[in-house]
Parts: structure tokens; sequence; C-alpha cells
């Protein structure tokens, strides 16, 4: 959540008062900071239990408010503003002086879907990882299935690092990525190849002909992805794999996570992993016609972190 200071009912003054150091408090402070419009800022609270400097904020025990200098309070609280303001007028502060905020003040902040958020420091950063994460997962789970490698889809590319191993050995790779730039650095990047084709794909279809591939993997891609994206899009793997087709897919496993709770904006979660799990998985493909075939658990800078699905249509 984000809470917007009210600028324009706090009087210009040298200096401000916010009441309350929890999350409304906080949220002010940074906001004051960037704008630098009170070269002097309190920040009242409570849990202060003597005055305190750091670097340009000075706390104080609110029972010392009274007595300090004339600025405007501002009350970081959107449930209790009534009974702060009350209890201030009552230690002999003026009404005049204290601004109150209510919900509308509280801003959920954007949910970005995977599809519109801009990955160009990612394409940038992790195109060195494409080896160790092949050779880690992904080669492991070929060697075993011996996937059919005749039509192959790789679903969200991104720049192609990882289609630029698995070109080596498809009989025909398909890359498609939301992303115009990124499909367009794979054209370029692929133009040699002549068994690699590149399309940029709508957020909940995918441009192959239904029943046209023998295998789709995605990777890191879905990760971000929520549960109705991916309930979607199996739809989607379902319609263009052949029958028997093998998918891999790498997903979240945040949701219901022992060290954290996941929240629904997935840019909150550790690693922008979405609100999602094994069990969703397992849900999704059991109703869209899929076996999953083995559910790997994996760590991805957090303890079971991510899965990664293999999951054959019937
Ligand atoms: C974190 S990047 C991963 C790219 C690539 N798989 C890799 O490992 O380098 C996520 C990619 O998913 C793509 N994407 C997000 N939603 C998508 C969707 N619904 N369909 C296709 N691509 C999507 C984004 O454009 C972005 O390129």
């Amino acid at each position: 959540m984000f809470y917007l200071f009210p600028f324009g009912r706090v009087a210009t003054a040298d200096g401000v008062i916010i009441y309350g150091a929890g999350e409304v408090g906080q949220s002010f402070v940074r906001q004051l900071n960037v704008l630098n419009l009170f070269p002097t800022i309190y920040m009242a609270d409570k849990k202060f239990t003597s005055p305190q400097t750091i670097e340009n904020i000075r706390y104080v025990p609110a029972e010392e408010v009274a007595s300090l200098p004339n600025y405007p309070i501002v009350v970081a609280s959107v449930k209790f503003g009534g009974e702060i303001s009350q209890s201030l007028v009552s230690q002999g502060v003026s009404q005049d002086r204290i601004v109150t905020i209510d919900s509308s003040y509280a801003l959920e902040e954007s949910q970005v879907e995977p599809h519109s958020y801009n990955w160009n420091e990612y394409y940038n950063n992790a195109e060195g990882h494409n080896e160790v994460h092949f050779h880690t997962y992904l080669e492991p789970l070929m060697n075993k299935y011996h996937f059919d490698f005749s039509n192959v889809l790789d679903f969200a590319c991104g720049k192609g690092r990882i289609a630029e191993l698995l070109s080596t050995f498809s009989g025909s790779l398909t890359c498609v990525d939301t992303n115009d730039e990124a499909i367009a650095y794979c054209s370029e990047r692929f133009s040699n190849k002549d068994n690699v084709v590149c399309k940029v794909s709508e957020p909940e279809s995918i441009p192959v002909d239904s029943g046209s591939m023998s295998f789709i993997y995605s990777w890191d891609a879905m990760v971000h992805f929520d549960y109705r994206s991916i309930d979607y899009i199996l739809t989607e793997f379902s319609r263009v794999l052949k029958s028997g087709g093998q998918a891999v897919i790498h997903h979240s496993n945040a949701k219901g996570h022992s060290s954290f709770e996941a929240d629904k904006n997935w840019r909150k979660n550790p690693h922008w992993r979405s609100e999602f799990n094994a069990q969703d998985m397992a849900h999704i493909c059991q109703k869209s016609g899929f076996i999953i075939e083995e559910q790997l658990v994996i760590d991805w800078g957090v303890k079971s972190l991510d899965c990664i699905s293999v999951i054959k249509k019937r």
C-alpha cells in the first residue's frame, strides 16, 4: 500500500511534524525526502522513548509533540486520525495545525501484468546464465524423458538465451513472446538458423496451429504468472500440442510458502514469484487434460520457491 502525503492541505512552513512512525509515516517520509519541501522533519510516535536524530529526521516521543515548534502536524494514520487529533487538541495543540488523512490517501501499488512489464534489464543480465540453467535443470529432464524434439515451442522466449541451446538439436523451434522487441532480437539472432521461427504472441493466445507441437518448454517466465493466466495458457498448450505431446513448465511455488506469505501482486514477492504453487498446477492440469509426469520443487534464492512441472497431453 502507498499512502499519499496530503500535499496541498499542509501549510508551507520551515518544518513538519509527522505523528506516527508506522507504514503510513514511513511512506510520508519517503515522499518528503524526494521533494525536499520541509527543511525540518519531526517524526513522533509512542514507541520512541527519547529524542534522536537520524539523517534528516528528528524522532521524538509522542508526548513531546505539544512542546515542539509550531509546525503543521500530519497524523499518519488512516484509522485513528480522529482519536489522535482529539488527543493532541486536549494537550493544547491548535486544531488548525492538525491534518488527518482518510482512506482516499491509501493507494494500491499498481499490478503490472508480466506481459506489460519492461524486461530489458532482465534480458541484459540473464544472458550469461543460460548454460547453467540448461545443464542444471532442463538437461537432466531431457535425458530422463527423451522428449520428442521434432516440433518445439519456446513459450515466452525473451531474447532467446535458452532457445540458443535448444535450437542446436530441435527439428523445428518456434519462439514466441509478447514483447515485439525481444522477438525482433530473436529473429536477428537466429537469422542463420533455418529451423528457428520467431513470432510475437498475444498474452492469452499462441500464434501456432492446433496440434502442431511435439514439445513445449517455458523457462523463468511463467514463474510470474498468476492462477488465471496459467489456467488460460494451459488451454492454449493443450490446443497446440499433439496428442501425447509433453511440456516442461518452470513456475512459481510461492503460494503457501513456509517462510513468507505470497502477495497477489507478484512484484512484491521474493524473486517476483506469483501467488501460485505445485498443487495449483496439478489442479489446472487435471481439468485441462494433462497428466502430471513429475513436479520438481527447486530452490531459487529461497528454499522451495519454484517448481518445474513435466506434463503430458492425454
Ligand atoms: C523473465 S523473462 C524470461 C525470458 C526467457 N524465457 C528467458 O529465460 O530468458 C519473461 C518473458 O515472458 C514474456 N511474457 C510475459 N507474459 C507473456 C505471455 N502471456 N505470453 C508470452 N510471453 C510472455 C515477457 O515478454 C518476457 O520476455
